[in-house]
């Protein structure tokens, strides 16, 4: 066998074990976001961590929650152009956007300052609507969209060992089982050949990874896919070129929080900081903060009150619904936590960073 059949040989067994690789991460990190958003970590529920011991799955109640919302955060229309403006947006920059949710921000932005991007995201609801948003405003042609996990999906285009997301086909399982045979023969007949092919294999990665080829990489309301903002900050580095932004979407405190609200909004493990803090935790992970646009209670409402309609009129209509009994205490928990606690005490942001 020549150095070049090794290489097919190489590859093809890269490609489906890595194909299973991601299948595997994207699998377990759904069951991840039902873990991290029933646990005290979760900003965005208002509390319905509660709601998992009725065993729905939390990313379905944020899908029927948000099925009216475009933005999946607590900034408005003018708040996300805001920031598209406070990042100094050029035409053909291009921008990572890791749980872009209905890709809202790539395609308003491409559409106003013409970036072009590429969103990452777990949800089959969400990535679809990302498609067709991006075709309505005609920049289908500049923003794409991918289905799956960001962690696999960063690390695949960066060199790790999870490339394109697909399931090994049986085919692809025999012609492996094959070259494997082939390989076996090669190990016993060649050892120069097989030099040859251990050269291979570190050159085959190097070909595939696009280290530093975003102009910005933006994480917005999904730290948790890097187990915090500093793994997450680690995550989206290698994407970025030198001098690149980072965009961080996080919550923070109000300096005078009570006890009783960290409980009541399900956060009781200290992830997140008031807002010196946030500062603090982004210097310590090696950023500069350069910029920020921050919520307020109104574009709070914006994003939490408009979940309620939404929840309600779903509940009407599923009123036989298994998953009807959490969809309700999600939307009671809401209303009397956002009241009583978020609007006044959460606060949220995106933090430009370099
Ligand atoms: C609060 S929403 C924010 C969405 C979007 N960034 C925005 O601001 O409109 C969180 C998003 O993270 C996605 N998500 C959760 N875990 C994920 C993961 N491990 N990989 C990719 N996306 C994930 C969810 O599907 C959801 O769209």
């Amino acid at each position: 066998m020549t150095r070049r059949t090794w290489r097919g040989v190489l590859r093809r067994l890269e490609a489906v074990l890595g194909a299973v690789l991601v299948n595997a991460c994207g699998r377990a990190a759904r069951a991840d976001w039902a873990a991290a958003n029933a646990s005290p970590l979760n900003p965005w529920t208002g509390g319905c961590g509660r709601c998992h011991g009725r065993g729905m799955d939390m990313l379905r109640m944020h899908e029927i929650a948000e099925a009216g919302h475009r933005i999946l955060n607590p900034f408005t229309e003018e708040k996300l152009m805001l920031l598209g403006e406070v990042c100094r947006l050029r035409p053909a920059q291009r921008q990572l956007d890791l749980a872009c949710g209905k890709g809202e921000m790539l395609c308003r932005w491409a559409d106003a300052f013409g970036i072009e991007g590429h969103g990452v995201d777990i949800s089959e609801v969400f990535v679809p609507l990302a498609r067709a948003r991006a075709a309505e405003l005609g920049v289908a042609d500049r923003v794409t969209f991918e289905l799956g996990e960001a962690a696999a999906a960063v690390r695949a285009m960066t060199g790790a060992a999870t490339p394109a997301m697909t399931e090994p086909t049986p085919a692809d399982t025999e012609a492996t089982r094959s070259d494997i045979e082939a390989a076996r023969a090669i190990v016993d007949a060649a050892h120069a050949d097989i030099e040859a092919a251990r050269a291979d294999i570190e050159a085959a990665p190097a070909e595939r990874r696009q280290y530093h080829q975003y102009d910005i990489a933006s994480c917005i309301g999904a730290t948790w896919i890097g187990g915090g903002l500093a793994g997450t900050v680690a995550l989206m580095r290698p994407a970025v070129r030198d001098g690149g932004l980072l965009l961080l979407g996080e919550p923070y405190w109000a300096e005078d929080t009570p006890e009783e609200a960290y409980a009541a909004l399900n956060m009781l493990g200290g992830e997140f900081a008031t807002l010196e803090g946030t500062l603090d935790r982004i210097e310590a992970a090696g950023l500069e903060l350069l910029e920020m646009v921050l919520a307020d209670g109104d574009s709070w409402d914006r994003y939490v009150a408009e979940q309620w309609w939404t929840v309600s009129d779903w509940l009407r209509e599923n009123a036989g619904s298994p998953d009807a009994p959490a969809m309700r205490e999600y939307l009671e928990t809401s209303r009397r936590t956002h009241l009583r606690y978020q609007r006044r005490y959460l606060g949220w942001g995106v933090f430009v960073c370099r």
